[in-house]
């Protein structure tokens, strides 16, 4: 798939001020020292920086900027000037979030080259590697716009961003150039992401999907792609997935992509599954959800395409470790065919489920897709799903909700979260949650009390692990950006593809 704005980042040796740039981006943090290059630039430029910070137009206050022509007197025809707030608050996200920034300015104010020295800023506080990626993500990130069924386009946005990560110094760039690599491959796959994820139900429905699935395998000698019709998922017996499809035209699929690396795993490595919901528009089904809003329910396939694309980004970066991206993905309509509440599904694993709530859907394809992960000896699970308003409800939009079955897992993930910027929040799912699902006239039912939905939620999936280390995240809230920011525009966010990157990529370095 092309990319909606056609980025590139790569790493140029220049001086700060003599660099040839349509627009030079540097940052300041809002106390102590303004920097090296601040100093440089204001030296060529009359004063003019000192002078924008003693009228007080920019003191480097967060989420604050300023932009400065050059007339000549240096190399950039614009510098864009990013406030990073406090010294000691400021993290890689901060850097992260700063990149995002600049692309977001440049692509708005048609510019095609912009060259970074943020880093500059972080030099010595974190490392070099993990500096250049987070720029080249935030890049990425920033410069996002979906509007590929926008016709006529005729408000002259670039259709390219150039984009640099410029230092004096080779062993800088030697130094960031791994990391940018990394980043530009992860970015690009979140973008990937975004665009998969805010295509509409007429667009993508689970056929649709697959061959998705299959395109993205095609692309890698170390992927490859079964999918399940629904004649194979009948003789399967994967009753949930085929219970959640019953009422659309369009069949359910169950997609399985297999990524086994060329370089050897090492020893010990488990195999990991990653799951994702991938529910191409749920209206709720018989259970019909209200009117307002329903249209974001096209977004109900983004943990499926966060798999999808962290299957992309660790092809491409040739991670040595086995992973198996497991989506079953179906459309939720109500119609004569539909599944109802009082339905009793027998489900891949062999258990019984009393459906009450058709709505409550995802946790119907999933117990089937977890089983099926399981029983393939996956020895780690994750999931990952748009699974419950009351996920959103209890964190609102910042953070997915985690839950699981094994602390080490829990904790690994919570460190991929805190190095991605993707942002999670531990979530109990034990003992008392599971009790809820249980049904009086099957196994289990698919919904629990009027309390707590996010974590029975997580119980009633926890079920269908088996022996396998799980962990669940619960992405409702973190799918869609409202208001668009510096890292997110308006529609799918991407969520989850550098989280699951990053806790792969940790897992072969640290074992
Ligand atoms: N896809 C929804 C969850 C959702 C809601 C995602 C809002 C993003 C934003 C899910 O299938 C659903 O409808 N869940 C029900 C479960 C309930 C019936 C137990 C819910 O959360 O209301
Ligand atoms: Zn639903
Ligand atoms: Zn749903």
């Amino acid at each position: 798939m092309k990319q909606i704005i056609d980025v590139r980042v790569k790493t140029r040796k220049a001086e700060f001020t003599a660099c040839k740039t349509e627009m030079l981006v540097v940052g300041r943090f809002s106390d102590g020292d303004a920097g090296e290059i601040v100093r440089a630039l204001d030296a060529k430029l009359d004063g003019a920086l000192t002078h924008l910070a003693k009228i007080g137009d920019f003191t480097g206050k967060l989420k604050t900027q300023a932009v400065i022509y050059g007339n000549g007197r240096v190399g950039a025809e614009r510098v864009l000037l990013l406030g990073l707030g406090e010294r000691k608050k400021a993290t890689l996200d901060t850097l992260r979030k700063a990149a995002a920034t600049a692309a977001n300015r440049a692509v708005d104010m048609k510019v095609k080259q912009v060259s970074l020295a943020l880093h500059r800023s972080f030099t010595g506080s974190l490392d070099a590697e993990a500096v250049g990626r987070a720029m080249a993500e935030g890049v990425y990130l920033g410069a996002y716009r979906y509007d590929e069924f926008v016709t006529g386009k005729d408000n002259g946005r670039p259709t390219t961003l150039a984009a640099e990560i410029v230092d004096p110094d080779s062993s800088q760039i030697k130094a960031l150039t791994p990391g940018v690599t990394t980043g530009a491959t992860v970015g690009q796959a979140q973008c990937y992401a975004r665009t998969l994820a805010n295509r509409p139900g007429n667009v993508i429905d689970p056929p649709a999907l697959a061959r998705i699935a299959q395109d993205l395998a095609r692309g890698f000698r170390t992927v490859s792609c079964t999918v399940f019709d629904e004649k194979r998922l009948r003789q399967n017996t994967m009753g949930g997935i085929l219970a959640v499809g019953s009422g659309s035209r369009s069949e359910p699929r169950l997609i399985v992509l297999k990524y086994t690396p060329k370089s050897k795993p090492a020893k010990g490595l488990p195999t990991v599954a990653l799951v994702g919901k991938g529910i191409t528009f749920d209206s709720g089904g018989i259970s019909i959800k209200p009117a307002q809003d329903m249209d974001q329910m096209k977004l109900d396939k983004s943990g499926a395409i966060a798999v999808l694309a962290t299957v992309r980004a660790i092809a491409e970066l040739g991670l040595p470790i086995q992973v198996l991206g497991v989506i079953p993905s179906a459309e939720n309509l109500p119609s004569g065919t539909s599944y109802r509440p009082g339905d009793i599904v027998t489900t891949y694993s062999g258990k019984t489920v009393e459906i009450l709530n058709t709505d409550a859907e995802g946790r119907m394809i999933l117990c089937d897709a977890i089983a099926y992960a399981a029983k393939q000896k996956c020895g780690v699970i994750v999931d990952i799903a748009t699974l419950t308003g009351a996920c959103m409800v209890a964190l609102g939009t910042y953070k997915a909700g985690l839950m699981g079955n094994d602390n080490d897992l829990i904790g690994r993930i919570e460190k991929a979260a805190t190095d991605s910027g993707e942002s999670v929040w531990h979530l109990p799912s034990g003992e008392e949650y599971a009790e809820e699902m249980k049904s009086k006239i099957a196994d289990l039912k698919n919904i629990g009390s009027r309390w707590g939905g996010a974590c029975s939620a997580a119980a009633f999936l926890g079920q269908f692990a088996g022996d396998a280390k799980w962990a669940h995240l619960d992405i409702a809230g973190m799918d869609v950006c409202a208001k668009p920011t510096e890292c997110t525009a308006l529609g799918s966010t991407g969520f989850g593809v550098r989280l699951l990157t990053t806790y792969l990529m940790n897992l072969v370095e640290n074992g």
